[in-house]
C-alpha cells in the first residue's frame, strides 16, 4: 500500500500588501525586507474571512483538481468529499481558541460526513507533521482510504503591526492536498531509490522544546490567561527571537535534508525539487550552501506570499503541481521549521 497525493489546491486572499505599502505605515523599507528575507509582498485576508474559510476554499480546489485530472472515480468534488475518511488541519491561527477544531468546521462545510477531523499545532512545521499523521492513520485501518491535509493561516490576526521585526514577515493563505491509499503490489518494495515505492516515502519529525520561548503567542492560554476587567492593549500576537530562530532553522533544515538523502541513499541529482517552508530566503540559501545544493533546486515563493506558516508548503506544492513543474515519478523533499521549536521533512515520490 502506498499513500499518494491525488490532488492539490490553494487559497490566497486577493488583497496584496507590498513592502512599499508597509513602509508607508511603519518604520521599514522595501530594501531592508527584501535583502533580509526575500519577501516582496504578502496577501491579507479581509476581516470577515477566517482561517477555516481559506481552508475550505483550498480544500475544494484540491478535490476539483483530483476530479478534473481523473485521479478519482467520483464525478464531482461534493461526491469526493463524502468519501473522505479524515481531515487534518495544521494551523497556529485556528478560528476558535481550543474548541471546536478548525478541521471540524471544514468537515461540516465540505459535507464530509464520514470524515474524522482534527487540528495539529506544530507552528510552521504543521503541514509536515499533518502529512505523516494522516498517512499513518489511513494506513492503520484497511477501511480508511482518503484524507484531506490542509495548512491554513490568518497570521495577519496575530501579527503585532507595530513591531517591524515580526509583522513584515507574515501573510495569510491556505493549501490542501488529497491523500489516497493505493495498492501497487509490484512497486511497494520499500526504500526510495529510483523506480521503487511511490507517494509519501519517508518523514522526519523533530522538536526542541527548550526553544519554546523563541517564537510564542504569550497571552491567552492557561499559563497567562486574560483576566476579567483587564484592558487589552494589543491582541494576542507573535513574539520572536529572530536570531535564535534563524540559527535553529539553518541547523535543522540542513540536518533534515542530509539525513533524508543519506538514509534513503539519494544524491541531490535524484531530487527534482526541494520545497522548503517559506520563511526567509537567506535561511534556505545558508542551508543550501552547507550541503552544496544548487539554489534552483529550491522552490521559493515567499517573495509573493511571505511566511504563511502551516500553509506555505502546500501552497508551494500546488503551484508546482498546477504549473507542471513536478511530474509523476519526481522525488520531492519538503523541509521546514517553526515555533515549538519544531522541524521536519517529507520525502515524496510525486
Ligand atoms: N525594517 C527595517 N529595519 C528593521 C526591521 C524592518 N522590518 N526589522 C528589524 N530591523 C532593524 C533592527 O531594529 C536592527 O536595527 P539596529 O541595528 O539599529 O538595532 C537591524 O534591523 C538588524 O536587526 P536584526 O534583528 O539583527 O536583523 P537580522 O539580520 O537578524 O534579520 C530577521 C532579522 C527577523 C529577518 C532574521 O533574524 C530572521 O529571519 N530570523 C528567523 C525568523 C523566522 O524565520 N521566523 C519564522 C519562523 S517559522
Amino acid at each position: 500500500m502506498v499513500i499518494e497525493i491525488a490532488g492539490t489546491g490553494r487559497a490566497i486572499p486577493p488583497e496584496r500588501i507590498s513592502n512599499q505599502d508597509l513602509a508607508e505605515q511603519i518604520d521599514t523599507s522595501d530594501e531592508w525586507i527584501r535583502s533580509h528575507t526575500g519577501i516582496e509582498a504578502r496577501h491579507i485576508a479581509p476581516p470577515h474571512v477566517s482561517t477555516s474559510d481559506l481552508a475550505v476554499e483550498a480544500a475544494w480546489e484540491s478535490l476539483k483538481f483530483a476530479v478534473a485530472r481523473a485521479e478519482v472515480e467520483e464525478p464531482g468534488p461534493e461526491e469526493l468529499a463524502r468519501t473522505l475518511d479524515l481531515i487534518v488541519v495544521g494551523s497556529t491561527t485556528q478560528d476558535y481558541y481550543g474548541c471546536p477544531s478548525t478541521a471540524c468546521l471544514v468537515q461540516h462545510r465540505l459535507g464530509a460526513q464520514k470524515a474524522a477531523a482534527m487540528d495539529i499545532t506544530a507552528a510552521c512545521s504543521s503541514f509536515i507533521y499533518c502529512l505523516e499523521t494522516a498517512a499513518a492513520l489511513i494506513l492503520a485501518d484497511r477501511r480508511r482510504k482518503r484524507a484531506l491535509v490542509i495548512g491554513a493561516e490568518t497570521l495577519s490576526r496575530v501579527a503585532n503591526w507595530n513591531d517591524r521585526g515580526t509583522c513584515v514577515l507574515f501573510g495569510d493563505g491556505a493549501g490542501a492536498v488529497l491523500l489516497e491509499k493505493r495498492d501497487y503490489p509490484e512497486e511497494n518494495s520499500g526504500g526510495a531509490g529510483p523506480g521503487r515505492s511511490r507517494g509519501l516515502l519517508r518523514t522526519i519529525l523533530g522538536a526542541d522544546g527548550s526553544g519554546w520561548e523563541h517564537l510564542i503567542i504569550r497571552r491567552g492560554g492557561s499559563r497567562e490567561p486574560w483576566k476579567s476587567g483587564e484592558t487589552v492593549d494589543i491582541p494576542p500576537h507573535v513574539e520572536m527571537n529572530g536570531h535564535a530562530v534563524y540559527n535553529f532553522a539553518v541547523k535543522v533544515i540542513t540536518e533534515t535534508m542530509a539525513q533524508l538523502m543519506e538514509e534513503e541513499s539519494l544524491a541531490i541529482q535524484d531530487i527534482a525539487r526541494i520545497v522548503p517552508h517559506q520563511a526567509n530566503a537567506r535561511i534556505i540559501q545558508a542551508a543550501g550552501k552547507r550541503l552544496k545544493i544548487p539554489e534552483e533546486k529550491f522552490y521559493l515563493n515567499m517573495g509573493e506570499y511571505a511566511n504563511t506558516s502551516a500553509a506555505s508548503i502546500p501552497i508551494a506544492l500546488d503551484e508546482l503541481n498546477r504549473s507542471g513543474q513536478v511530474q509523476k515519478g519526481d522525488l520531492i523533499i519538503t523541509v521546514g521549521f517553526g515555533g515549538g521549536l519544531t522541524y521536519g521533512g517529507n520525502l515524496i515520490r510525486w
